[in-house]
């Protein structure tokens, strides 16, 4: 990409990490496409600011990313960035989630990824110009965590899928770029409803550690969101604005598996 995007579509655009990312785009002079499923609170955000396209999408639906890339082209021309961002959180102990929040999990934070590629890739290679795909996982895609184990998988599944996409594009030479985001905490909605059926007082207890983890150590999503824009920039691969909430886990990880030692979770107990 020219590094400098003019224009941006943005998925999960209504709240938290995905309304900062638009506000932070248009206070650079972006032109933006805004998707959310919550249609009324989307077209507030949109409305907020000057050059936004409200399409509600609901991300699961193939049809429906394929109606919003459609929309995206016609409205600003070749996309240069896409933010895959839409996710949802499911707490609880893995054999108790419901098997609807289950799917919703997978559904949502892998197949809306994999929509989005789906439906922007072919128009971005097909403009043979620079753009950019920024794929939304979490430090939690690279660290599991009892107690959340549909947002775990699925988020290792988007750091997997991504490094994918990015060989793909590579091997093609194709002006396409790839970015992976791993947020720590940020102050947003995600848990406001994350229980995924029966709820344990260990998982009340797990979700209230994290909820205040967020509230006293997160960012708020508008700084995030400028951290974010400013690693575009760069042109980096992994945009990790919160390194302190990756770099000591992911190190224990990689020590644990090269050791061949067993996984805990002594932060739990
Ligand atoms: N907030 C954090 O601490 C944190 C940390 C790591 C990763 N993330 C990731 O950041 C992304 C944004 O989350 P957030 O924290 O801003 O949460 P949020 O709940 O505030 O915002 C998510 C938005 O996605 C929308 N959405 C959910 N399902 C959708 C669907 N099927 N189709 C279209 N839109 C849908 C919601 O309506 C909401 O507006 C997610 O992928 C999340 O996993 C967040």
């Amino acid at each position: 990409m020219s590094e400098a995007p003019n224009n941006a579509v943005i998925t999960g655009a209504a709240s938290g990490i995905g309304l900062g990312l638009a506000r932070e785009a248009a206070r650079r002079g972006m032109r933006l496409v805004l998707a959310d499923r919550d249609a009324d609170a989307l077209a507030a955000a949109a409305d907020a600011l000057p050059d936004a396209l409200a399409v509600p999408t609901d991300v699961t639906d193939p049809a429906a990313v394929e109606r919003l890339a459609a929309a995206a082209y016609d409205r600003l021309g070749p996309v240069d960035l896409l933010f895959n961002n839409a996710g949802i959180m499911a707490t609880g102990f893995s054999w108790e989630i419901d098997p609807a929040r289950w799917d919703a999990s997978l559904k949502v934070n892998i197949g809306g990824v994999l929509n989005g590629i789906r439906a922007f890739v072919p128009r971005m290679l097909q403009a043979a110009r620079p753009a950019r795909i920024v794929n939304t996982a979490s430090v939690g895609g690279f660290n599991p965590s009892p107690l959340m184990a549909p947002y775990s998988a699925t988020k290792f599944a988007v750091v997997a899928l991504t490094e994918a996409l990015k060989g793909e594009l590579d091997m093609l030479g194709a002006p396409v770029a790839v970015s992976l985001l791993a947020p720590g905490p940020v102050r947003s909605a995600i848990f406001d409803d994350p229980f995924g059926g029966a709820v344990h007082p260990a998982t009340e207890r797990f979700v209230a550690g994290l909820r205040g983890m967020i509230d006293q150590y997160g960012m708020d999503p508008e700084p995030f969101a400028a951290a974010v824009f400013d690693a575009i920039a760069r042109g980096d691969y992994w945009i990790v604005p919160q390194p302190e909430a990756l770099d000591p886990m992911l190190e224990r990880r990689q020590a644990m598996i090269a050791a061949r030692a067993q996984p805990s979770f002594d932060f739990l107990s």
